[in-house]
């Protein structure tokens, strides 16, 4: 079976809260159960525009990844490591940026919108620019398939797709290509051969992506090939290059918006969030607080859920025959704001025990933290070697 590989980041710049458990980790737990998934700490990213306050990374690492197993982010199935542990992040991005065409980057939406959000920061720096660009290379060092990522990094695996497609183009030409490409089809068996040929014309002459799909299958199955071969296969497949690195597909989160306390997304910019593992006391309050139907100023004033931000937080935790209730007791001022929120804090408080029981035995014992860590860079860094050795022959640089 053809086993698609997952990758996601997530950079470490404070706690947890509802929102990124509700819009990224439930999808990674999903995910980790239906391909081989790296999910790691973008520590480096975090620095592009955290320069100048390094602490805050440091202080995040560890809680955030505590967050990631509270929220069911399973060890046993997914690989977990920290960017700045597989150095070899760092050499692929600095060859990628020999062929990076400047304008590519700065085209990126992101680049101008967070330079104007976040204007109290100098962001005209180098690292910053090459953000997208360290992402690639995060995301073409493990040769991933499929990048879980929110609408706003669309852009950056686009950028990705096209700087792999470059890089192959422009190192992945050998002379005698076509022969070579001829003899590592013969090598398949007649009977392989003879359907990869069918599959190639049915991509290339037809447009047919199923075909592509099974072809990559095939080769996936096939053994006995060198990697060289291998390459040449993919690239035969689709063109007239090998193929050294993927190319991506942004696999859109779809837009699960945690609305915060007061309506707007959830945030920390914003300050209306809930930890992924708040105190008790600190959830009862922050729900027995949160803003109302403005409307809705007496006891006996009728309310207006559409108006309402608890109304939000009932279509994600509660059940139909509640949420019922709330039309019908909060338009004839049948109930309370109060009793209204009680069944939301019930099931929010629910959710948070489950966190709290996965997470305390690493809070008892952070050294299970460190050793999860330690097995997932390894294991990354193995993955991200394989790549370098074939991006370092291709670019020129394995000397003998
Ligand atoms: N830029 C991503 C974010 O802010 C984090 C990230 C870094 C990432 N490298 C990645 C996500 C590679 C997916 C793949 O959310
Ligand atoms: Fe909001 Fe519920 Fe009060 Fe209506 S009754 S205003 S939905 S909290």
């Amino acid at each position: 079976m053809y086993a698609e590989r997952v990758l996601s980041g997530m950079r470490p710049t404070g706690r947890l809260h509802l929102g990124h458990y509700h819009g990224v980790l439930k999808n990674w737990v999903k995910l980790q159960e239906e391909y081989p998934c790296l999910f790691f700490v973008a520590d480096w990213h975090a620095l592009t525009t955290n320069y100048d306050s390094p602490q805050i990374i440091e202080e995040s690492v560890w809680d955030m990844l505590i967050d990631w197993l509270a929220a069911g982010v399973d060890p046993a199935q997914a690989t977990l490591f920290i960017q700045s542990r597989v150095p070899e992040h760092a050499e692929l991005h600095l060859l990628l940026s020999m062929m990076c065409p400047l304008g590519w980057l700065e085209r990126v939406p992101t680049y101008k919108d967070q330079q104007e959000k976040l204007a109290n920061k100098d962001l005209s720096t180098y690292g910053f620019l090459g953000y997208p660009l360290l992402q690639s290379a995060d995301i073409l060092i493990y040769r991933a398939d499929k990048v879980p990522v929110g609408e706003d990094q669309v852009p950056h695996v686009e950028v990705t797709r096209e700087v792999a497609r470059r890089f192959n183009h422009l190192y992945g030409r050998e002379p005698g290509f076509e022969d070579k490409a001829r003899e590592a089809v013969k090598k398949l068996g007649s009977k392989r051969a003879r359907l990869y040929l069918e599959l190639r014309t049915r991509y290339q002459q037809d447009g047919e992506a199923d075909a592509l799909e099974q072809g990559h299958a095939l080769l996936d199955e096939a053994q006995n090939l060198s990697l060289g071969d291998r390459e040449r296969l993919y690239g035969y497949l689709e063109g007239s290059s090998k193929m050294i690195l993927v190319e991506p597909e942004a696999l859109l989160t779809h837009a699960a918006r945690m609305p915060g306390l007061d309506g707007q997304k959830m945030s920390k910019s914003y300050g209306n969030t809930i930890a992924l593992r708040e105190d008790r006391d600190v959830v009862v309050k922050k729900i027995r607080t949160m803003q109302t139907d403005p409307a809705r100023v007496r006891r006996t004033d009728p309310g207006d859920p559409e108006k309402c931000p608890v109304w939000q937080f009932h279509q994600i935790y509660t059940d139909e025959a509640t949420r019922d209730w709330v039309q019908t007791g909060c338009r004839s001022a049948g109930i309370g704001c109060l009793e209204c929120k009680q069944p939301v804090i019930d099931q929010v408080l629910k959710e948070q025990e489950a966190m709290h029981e996965r997470a305390q035995p690493y809070v008892d014992d952070p050294s299970l933290v460190r050793n999860i860590i330690a097995d997932g860079c390894e294991r990354a860094r193995k993955l991200a070697q394989e790549t370098m050795r074939d991006v370092r022959e291709a670019m020129g640089l394995s000397y003998s």
